[in-house]
């Protein structure tokens, strides 16, 4: 038997998922009032910005299960509800018991959060299938009978603001029957110590100039989509992996002040285009490439750092 969203203290949950994760208090209180209210939410914003993060850790310090699905063409209404096993039909007919649930039956009998990525890719009738699960909080599937909710259950649904291939806006009918967070990118600060959590918990110059430079990405009129923290991480981690083979002292910033020399600049140069070119998108039509782009980026950064720096 699970857990109830209600029976627990909101803000215990809070304050112990805020022990795990970088910054994000005003959303993980939004997000655990909503759901502790008993309401579907959608939450809107890039890759990479919390959402997974936020939603697995909640899940967990609240003790509810939770069921991860990603809107794609394939996710019919079969996936998400359930199917007859063929082999069990085949032997002993359809019953209950050749019936294998799919997330959504088993977010719904166990009371757990049912999270469907990138919904605005779901085919239309696997959406309508969630519309009447939620406003009726149960599904009927032939030759089974019917399913009813469990209180805990909760719809949580993510979209990519940038997305505009292959998706499609959510209808009103469903947007009415959500709450929404919109969801951004976080400080330079809390982006630093993201990526700090991930390679050597202490902020080391590789760290600030990996931060720096894929947060650059994100504010180009050829770039579409940047780069989200996630590419800071593998810059800092391929910084700190090239610097030990090449045996290139990392600077270390002792006056705020990085003292760069050449070859720790074409390290970070390099390691840049393994580690942002696949993640960086350029408006369609654009007259440039993502690797202009980045090395664009580097001169600029590392000309106002030598500027910086007169030694
Ligand atoms: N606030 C944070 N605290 C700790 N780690 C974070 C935080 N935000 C992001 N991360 C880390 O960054 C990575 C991406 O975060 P996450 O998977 O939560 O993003 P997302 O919003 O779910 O992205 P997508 O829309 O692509 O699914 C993860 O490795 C996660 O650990
Ligand atoms: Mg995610």
């Amino acid at each position: 038997m699970s857990v109830s969203l209600d029976r627990i203290h909101e803000a215990d949950v809070r304050d112990r998922v805020a022990a795990r994760v970088v910054g994000r208090s005003r959303e993980l209180e939004l997000l655990i009032a909503a759901l502790s209210a008993g309401r579907d939410i959608v939450l809107e914003g890039p890759p990479g910005t919390s959402k997974s993060t936020l939603l697995r850790a909640i899940a967990g310090e609240w003790g509810v299960p939770m069921f991860l699905v990603e809107g794609n063409a394939e996710l019919s209404p079969s996936v998400m509800i359930g199917h007859h096993s063929p082999s069990e039909v085949l032997s002993s007919g359809y019953s209950d018991a050749s019936f294998v649930p799919g997330p959504l039956v088993e977010a719904m009998t166990q009371g757990g959060i049912l999270y469907v990525e990138e919904f605005n890719r779901a085919p239309e009738d696997t959406v309508n299938a969630l519309l009447a699960a939620m406003s009726e909080r149960r599904v009927v599937v032939p030759r089974v009978g019917e399913f009813t909710a469990h209180n805990g259950f909760r719809l949580i649904a993510s979209m990519n603001v940038f997305d505009n291939l292959g998706t499609k806006r959510l209808s009103s009918s469903i947007l009415d029957r959500m709450c929404r967070l919109s969801v951004d990118y976080q400080s330079a600060a809390e982006e630093r110590d993201v990526v700090a959590g991930h390679v050597e918990h202490v902020v080391t110059q590789g760290i600030v100039d990996a931060v720096e430079i894929t947060r650059a990405t994100r504010h180009r009129d050829e770039v579409r989509q940047g780069s989200s923290v996630r590419g800071a991480i593998d810059l800092a981690m391929v910084i700190d992996r090239l610097a030990a083979m090449r045996r290139v002292q990392v600077p270390v910033s002792t006056d705020g002040v990085a003292h760069s020399g050449p070859d720790y600049i074409q390290l970070v140069r390099d390691a840049t285009q393994v580690a942002l070119s696949a993640r960086v998108h350029l408006h369609r039509g654009a007259e440039v490439t993502v690797e202009t782009v980045l090395d664009d980026i580097l001169d600029l950064y590392f000309a106002v750092d030598l500027d910086r720096d007169p030694g």
